[in-house]
């Protein structure tokens, strides 16, 4: 049989942080489960990935820290790196991004575009921070939207009213980095014309979809870029953090990070190669037809990995012998909460995969992630649900049906396989349930549903506790030994099933497994075929899955108390001053009224704030008429979520009390206080 030449490849994680389980449950837990499924089925497979080592994050990072951006990036690195290892997530290599190799393989793939003619160079008006001596890129500028008014808008754009507008046209700009003003400066770079690609791009799209079944929510994604049209992209940037871009005129400017993190996978490859001593070796993976291509990566690198590399790819090939292949399958996982919210490095919530191997295995984290995969939707990370899968299924389920009969075997069988004897219905019923399971779990793998396929192994397992109960072998060993031999015989080669296809998931207690039965590991897809022989010694059991106790989970819950200030005797309903601030209460002048016909509670009011007006309906025209109101100088919610009443479209909400009689009073202010200050 021919076997498949397969390229895994998984994002490459920023070297500017500890990587936490929502990374392993967007990307690296499947692929690995994908990768040493594979590797059982006797593929040609290799897994690649390594440090996203450049970008302006990392730059900032080491900024903080008074430190160089390489001592940030070989910090993480190597933390990040020995993380994966300790997990066991298989990589052939993990190279990282500042590598020359890789720096080499960035500037090649510029040159081949720039020499083809395909790059536009256009000049553009970007911030420039004077203090740090830097352009900035969008998300680090602050300022005032021109059109609603919003002081948290960035440079291009409004988060709170949508507005797209230039730079120059945003008032108040900050730098997020120094909290000076920036000022505008032309630069030029040099951009990817992506929209020239689109036609192309949804053919290849649908064509992968349709051979080899692409994920609902990726191509969800992917259409939705097609749909708001694809554009030009600068792949440039003004920083001296990164690739050098290989021209002469580009003094100080870098290759934006995306442009050649993705050309990761391929040096990362190379690297492998020279370690292997066979220079070439990438190329038997990268420039084959033939390839198998799949990268793992979490949903928000979905246009990355869907549409900007393949587009890349697409350019080389046009302009080269080599052809490199494309992702034939990009299988993006949603995002892993932890604990009902999002992982967040600022807040300090949730944990990473190095704090969590300080304290635990790394098998009970991989089954519980992988049992619990966001591969359709967002999941979430509880302790206590950690808690549960390790001790009532790995515990209870898989590790006590291989502890109780290999005991029974110890003890009643001098730690031999026993003959397989007369088969009754209930033994060649359940040899025939395993011999199922090897195709019935790959189908699952391959269509990388892994979590359908890893709770299919654990119903096996269960299955296995079953018949040992429905046989009863503590009574036939003193009835019909012959007959409790055929019991275990059948138990140990479920067992044996059991190791090869947790493998995967649970590497490291599977050859613990292993180790007990005296047993090698074979091809995937004789795994069920009774692999014991009969008088075949084993060795003495252990506990494969010590049972995880409350204190320790408890612990941990507390440790997210402290980080949350909940701890202590605060009450539920606390808020910080941060959350407060959220909230901006403005001083607005009522300077139109009007009763609405059908209501006799509302008025729609006018108000004016600093340099802008805006309708708001309040529900007090039982208490005041609208002569009343005009003229006063009211508090409101300036930043509440635009809403209808009636109707009417209403911006803001108008402060009141009620009295005892059931009046409302409308907070007010003095008429020397300007419009729109911010009540704090
Ligand atoms: N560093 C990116 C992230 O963590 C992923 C880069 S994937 C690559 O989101 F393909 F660009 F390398
Ligand atoms: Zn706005």
């Amino acid at each position: 049989m021919v076997k498949e030449k397969i390229l895994v490849t998984a994002a490459l994680p920023y070297a500017n942080g500890p990587i936490h389980l929502g990374h392993l449950s967007g990307a690296y837990i499947p692929a690995d489960i994908y990768v040493r499924y594979q590797r059982l089925k006797g593929s040609n497979i290799i897994f690649i990935s390594g440090s996203d080592e450049h970008g302006v994050p990392i730059t900032i990072t080491a900024d903080k820290e008074g430190v160089k951006p390489q001592e940030i990036i070989n910090r993480y690195h190597n933390q990040n790196k020995e993380a994966f290892e300790k997990l066991g997530v298989s990589f052939d290599n993990y190279s990282r991004t500042s590598l020359p190799m890789h720096h080499e393989t960035g500037k090649e793939f510029f040159l081949k575009y720039y020499k083809m003619g395909i790059l536009k160079e256009k000049k553009s008006l970007q911030f420039y921070d004077n203090k740090a001596k830097m352009f900035l890129p969008d998300r680090y500028v602050e300022g005032t939207c021109p059109n609603c008014g919003f002081e948290e808008a960035r440079s291009d754009e409004c988060e709170n009213c949508g507005a797209l507008y230039q730079p120059n046209e945003l008032k108040n700009p900050k730098s997020k980095i120094t909290g000076e003003e920036p000022v505008l400066k032309e630069t030029s770079h040099w951009y990817f014309p992506l929209g020239k690609y689109q036609k192309r791009l949804e053919n290849y799209v649908n064509e992968m979809n349709e051979k080899f079944g692409w994920k609902e929510n990726v191509l969800q994604y992917c259409r939705s870029w097609f749909k708001d049209g694809l554009e030009d992209r600068a792949v440039t940037r003004d920083l001296d953090w990164g690739i050098k871009v290989p021209i002469d005129s580009a003094d100080g400017k870098v290759l934006y990070v995306w442009f050649e993190a993705v050309l990761g996978y391929i040096s990362s490859t190379k690297e492998l190669s020279e370690k292997l001593g066979n220079v070439d070796l990438w190329k038997d993976y990268w420039l084959d037809e033939k390839t198998k291509y799949v990268a793992f990566i979490g949903k928000d690198n979905v246009v990355f990995h869907c549409i900007i590399f393949p587009s890349m790819l697409m350019a080389w090939n046009d302009g080269s012998e080599e052809k490199y292949v494309l992702p034939q399958n990009v299988p993006a996982n949603e995002f892993l909460n932890f604990e009902g919210k999002k992982f967040s490095k600022s807040r300090n919530w949730g944990i990473s995969v190095t704090d969590f191997l300080e304290i635990f295995p790394a098998d009970p984290l991989r089954y519980t992630l992988a049992a619990n995969l966001p591969e359709t939707r967002d999941t979430d990370f509880y302790w206590k649900e950690f808690q549960l899968r390790n001790n009532s299924e790995l515990a209870d389920i898989l590790g006590n049906f291989i502890n109780r009969s290999i005991t029974f075997v110890q003890k009643h069988f001098e730690g031999k396989v026993p003959a397989q004897g007369k088969m009754e219905i209930i033994d060649s019923e359940m040899l025939s349930l395993i011999s199922e399971y090897p195709s019935k779990v790959a189908k699952l793998f391959e269509a990388y549903k892994i979590r359908d396929g890893v709770l299919e192994i654990m119903n096996l397992a269960r299955a296995g506790n079953k018949y040992f109960n429905d046989s009863e072998p503590w009574k036939t060993i003193k009835s019909d030994k012959d007959k409790c031999g055929t019991t275990l015989y059948v138990c140990l080669q479920t067992i044996y099933t059991l190791a090869e296809l947790m493998w995967p998931v649970v590497p490291f207690s599977s050859e613990k497994v292993f180790h007990i039965l005296n047993a090698e590991k074979t091809e995937w897809e004789n795994c069920s075929n009774n692999n014991l022989e009969t008088g075949h010694s084993l060795n003495q059991p252990e506990i494969i899955f010590p049972k995880i106790e409350d204190e320790v989970i408890e612990k941990q819950m507390e440790k997210l108390n402290t980080t949350e200030n909940k701890a202590e005797n605060l009450p539920d309903d606390i808020v910080t001053i941060d959350d407060f601030l959220k909230i901006k209460l403005k001083v607005a002048e009522v300077i139109g009224a009007e009763k609405l016909e059908k209501s006799e509670k509302l008025l729609k009011l006018l108000v004016k704030l600093e340099n802008e007006e805006r309708q708001v309906i309040a529900g007090i025209a039982k208490s005041y008429k609208p002569e009343e109101i005009i003229g006063k100088k009211v508090i409101i919610v300036a930043n509440l979520k635009p809403a209808k009443l009636m109707g009417y479209e209403s911006k803001g909400m108008v402060l009141a009390v009620e009295d005892e009689n059931g009046n409302l009073n409308v907070l007010s202010t003095s008429s020397i206080v300007k419009n729109g200050t911010r009540v704090k």
